[in-house]
């Protein structure tokens, strides 16, 4: 019988039951401290008939952080919080890896200690508004991390992946894509750095290479994902030549071994893509196992699998309403309507309150 989302699979040491992957998805609502709260704790345990629940993006350290909110993994009260997610998933059968992040120049001195600068590659100010917690405020120019900076980022993603292990997660998920801190080294629209760091591929690539060996150091290869967003535009990103850059990133990473590669194959958040990319052409490059997300339905999805174009499809929007989305698409049931305005903050409102197909 052919493959397809149904189909049990394992991505390194991760055994799925299904190939329904809960993409990460934002939602602002970590209590105190970034710490993981109750209600959050009965959103992920409700959506853990998913193959693998990919955590939203959490910041690896003060510094990384850029939005109101966010849950954390740099403290022990955050590793006690995110047990409670993790022994609660377990708990119903699920898998769940954590999305490590740095939002790099994607911030705002109000969201970051003593009201510092946020740091990037470059000085360079992302058009677009910050999301604070007085609202929506412009972007102000971030400053370009110094050399000797770089390696107490790296040490913080490895500090980070511990305590994700400490705190029962399944594994790690670096997260390279959509613009925040090494999607930015990757990319020459937001990286013009002159040292070791900048200019050629080989250098835009070496921060990411730095980070992936030492998260797989900490974790073991066959418990770290990666994921990258060759052409997404979002917070004002773009390069000169993203095919030869992510054909290189997924060269550079074939030798780790690594659990996934996780691409986002478009312009989130409704966005197009500018530029022209062939994700087949990418996929031939990839050794590991590959998930694809975006707007993926049902039926693209089990013909992606069926192809070989992808291993598993992650679904970010649809597991938002659907709990149960695994069993609506085994069943061709009908899908619950998500509300966008909920997405990001706010209560339990438009966050645990979805329908299930059965009481
Ligand atoms: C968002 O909050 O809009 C967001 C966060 C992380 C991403 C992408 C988008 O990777």
């Amino acid at each position: 019988m052919a493959l397809d989302l149904f189909s049990p699979v394992k991505l390194g040491s991760i055994a799925l039951k299904n190939r329904m992957v809960m993409a990460p998805l934002t939602r602002n609502r970590a209590a105190e401290g970034g710490v993981p709260q109750a209600m959050n704790v009965t959103y992920y345990e409700q959506r853990a008939t998913a193959g693998l629940i990919i955590s939203e993006a959490t910041p690896i350290s003060a510094m990384a952080h850029g939005y109101p909110a966010l849950p954390g993994i740099y403290t022990e009260a955050q590793v006690a919080g995110w047990k409670k997610v993790t022994d609660a998933v377990h708990a119903k059968g699920g898998k769940m890896v954590i999305q490590l992040w740095h939002v790099g120049r994607i911030s705002h001195p109000s969201l970051l200690p003593n009201g510092a600068l946020p740091v990037a590659p470059s000085a360079i100010k992302p058009n677009g508004k910050a999301f604070t917690y007085q609202g929506l405020v412009d972007y102000v120019q971030p400053r370009a991390l110094e050399l000797i900076e770089l390696p107490g980022i790296v040490a913080d993603y490895e500090h980070a992946t511990k305590l994700a292990l400490a705190a029962g997660f399944d594994g790690v998920e670096i997260h390279a894509a959509n613009g925040y801190l090494l999607d930015q080294f990757l990319r020459d629209g937001s990286n013009q750095r002159t040292d070791n760091y900048g200019g050629s591929i080989e250098n835009r690539l070496r921060l990411l290479l730095e980070v992936t060996s030492a998260v797989v150091t900490a974790a073991g290869s066959d418990k770290v994902g990666l994921r990258i967003s060759p052409v997404n535009p979002f917070n004002d990103m773009k390069d000169s030549q993203p095919q030869a850059l992510f054909n290189a990133v997924v060269d550079a990473l074939n030798p780790f071994k690594l659990a996934y590669l996780h691409v986002v194959e478009g312009g989130i958040h409704g966005g197009g893509i500018a530029d022209p990319f062939d994700f087949s052409a990418l996929r031939q490059h990839c050794l590991s196992p590959y998930i694809a997300n975006l707007a993926y339905d049902k039926a693209r999805g089990n013909a992606a699998i069926a192809s070989g174009h992808a291993d598993a499809i992650a679904y970010g929007v649809p597991f938002i309403a659907n709990p149960d989305l695994v069993e609506r698409f085994s069943t061709d049931a009908p899908l619950n309507a998500a509300d966008s305005s909920s997405f990001y903050g706010g209560s339990e409102h438009g966050y645990t309150d979805y329908p299930f197909l059965k009481a």
